[in-house]
This record gives C-alpha cells, structure tokens and sequence, in this order.
C-alpha cells in the first residue's frame, strides 16, 4: 500500500492536449455485485494498454472499491476538497504514470451546497485537469438514489451493466426508467456481465430491450457481453486485475474487446456534435452549477 496525497505538477503530465476534452464514461447498475468495479478497473486497464491517459472517478459510496483493487490508499477524498482542505489535485491517487484515482467519499452529497465562489473555483481546478485525461471512467454505486442519478447524467456515456439473473434485468430497467423520467437520459449503452457465452449475452440484451421499447422513448445500444469466468473470481481474490495478470483469459479478452468498442464509439460520438462530455461538464452537473 502507498499513501499519495496529489500528482499534480509532475512534468510527465505538462499538457500537449489543451483544448481536447476528455471522454467520461459511467458504469452503473440496478443492482449491486454485478461486476461495475471489476469492469471500471479492467477497462482502465486496456485504454491504458491503448494510450489512453486515465481518470478514475469512485463514485460507490462508502464501498471498498477501486482503492483495494489497484492496493492504493487514498488519503482525502472529495470532502476535503470541499471544506478547502486542499485543492482538486491534491486528492487525485498516481495509479500508474497514466493513472489516477478520484476517491469520491461522501463529500459528493455536499457538492451542491457549495456557495457560488467555491463551485467557481472548484471548476478552474477542474480545467486544469481536463487537459492531462483522454478519459475518465466513473464507478458507481448501485441503484437510484440521487448522487447515483448525477453522477449518471454528468456522463458523455452511461454503460448499464447486466447480468443474466432475472432480478438484475428488472434493476435495469428500473434505473434506465428513473435516468430517462428524472434526468431526461435517452440513449443507453448496455453489457452483460457474467454470461455463458455470446448468445446468452445477446438474449439478456435483447429482453431488457424489448421491455424498454415497449414503455420508454430510451435507445439501448449493445456494446458485448463477459463470460462468468472463475478466473476473473481468483484474481478479485488476490486483489489481481485479470486483464493485467491473465490477460489470455476468456473475461479479459472480452473485457479487451469491449475495450475497442467504446473507443470506436468515442471516436464516432467526436464527430457528432455533443453537449455532454468533458470533465467540465462533469463537474458543472455535479455541483448544480450547469
Ligand atoms: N465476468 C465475471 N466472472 C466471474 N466473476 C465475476 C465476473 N464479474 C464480476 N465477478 C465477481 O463478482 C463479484 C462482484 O464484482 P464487483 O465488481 O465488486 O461488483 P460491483 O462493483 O458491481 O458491486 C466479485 O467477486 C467479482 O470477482
Ligand atoms: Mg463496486
């Protein structure tokens, strides 16, 4: 375990990329224990793997996540940011030279209280980060509540993990209904995650859109499915990231699949003209100040 208290300043991250803005991708769920941290955390892995220059956002409240997955211990959360403790940069984790670490904490909730100065500067912090990232990845908490629903809609991308169990198929469906009726979300990536095989994850995609066709003006795109892999299980255990250890295995392979995908897709969403995205869009929806 290594204490980090900010990576900020450090000259590998003297920015070349001002003016591009960065990709924010959440990974969210009905339902808990669905695979989200696992998923963030490989996928972290393979756009590292790819040149991408990552962002972590740890948005599970008061769950032992992203942290204990990449053995970091984070010092100050977002909570320390706000009672000005330190600045925004202060709280990043140095994962790796092109990996960091937002230890979210249960400041989240407060964000929105901020008093107007306090959100002003927190955004200039934000501008100075936007230019050292191609890419954040949120993790969320499971289900509905509030900070799950912002977090949620300050993304460019919400991938809505699934697995073939029926109650995580209602969960589904309940958060892409809460995200459509009270953040105006309409279009959806979806992943299935502990799958037989393809089929299996193509038939679960294909109910959760058939009951979404049905009852909501929503589009759901099927971004690929995971295979339940008992050695993705084994390397949770030993606090191994499978795409990193076993890259070979059927999961990482997939996971590194999906991986190509959602780059494909960033590099086509670029092209639209798109008003989410950014980390300053992020921040902005997360304080209220959007
Ligand atoms: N594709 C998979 N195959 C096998 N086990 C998986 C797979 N995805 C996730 N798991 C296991 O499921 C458990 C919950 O995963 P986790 O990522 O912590 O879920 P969440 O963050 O959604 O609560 C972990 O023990 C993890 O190893
Ligand atoms: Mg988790």
């Amino acid at each position: 375990m290594s204490y980090s208290s900010g990576i900020y300043g450090t000259k590998r991250f003297s920015s070349d990329r001002t003016g591009r803005s960065t990709r924010v991708i959440s990974v969210t769920s009905g339902k808990g224990g669905v695979g989200k941290s696992t998923v963030v955390a490989n996928l972290a892995v393979e756009f590292e793997k790819r040149g991408q220059r990552v962002l972590l956002f740890d948005g599970d409240l008061g769950m032992a996540n992203l942290d204990v997955m990449f053995q970091v211990k984070p010092k100050f959360s977002v909570q320390n940011v706000i009672s000005g403790d330190v600045e925004l940069k202060d709280i990043l984790v140095e994962i790796s030279p092109s990996m960091s670490l937002i230890p979210g904490g249960s400041g989240l909730f407060e964000l929105q209280k901020l008093p107007v100065h306090a959100k002003q500067t927190l955004l200039d912090q934000v501008s100075d980060l936007g230019t050292i990232f191609d890419v954040m990845l949120i993790d969320t908490a499971p289900g509905i509540a509030d900070n799950v629903l912002y977090l949620n809609s300050a993304a460019q991308e919400i991938v809505v993990l699934l697995t073939p169990d029926p109650s995580s198929l209602t969960d589904a469906y309940a958060l892409i209904k809460v995200l459509h009726q009270r953040q105006r979300e309409t279009k959806f990536s979806v992943v299935c995650n502990q799958v037989r095989d393809e089929a299996d994850g193509q038939k679960v995609f294909e109910r959760l859109q058939s009951v979404a066709a049905r009852f909501l003006p929503v589009t759901l795109s099927y971004r690929g499915a995971i295979p339940s892999d008992p050695h993705l299980r084994q390397c949770t255990r030993g606090q191994e990231i499978i795409c990193r250890s076993v890259p070979h295995a059927e999961s990482a392979r997939a996971l590194s699949k999906l991986t190509e995908v959602l780059l494909e897709n960033g590099q086509e969403q670029s092209l639209e003209v798109e008003c989410k995205g950014s980390l300053q869009f992020f921040w902005k929806q997360l304080i209220g100040a959007a």
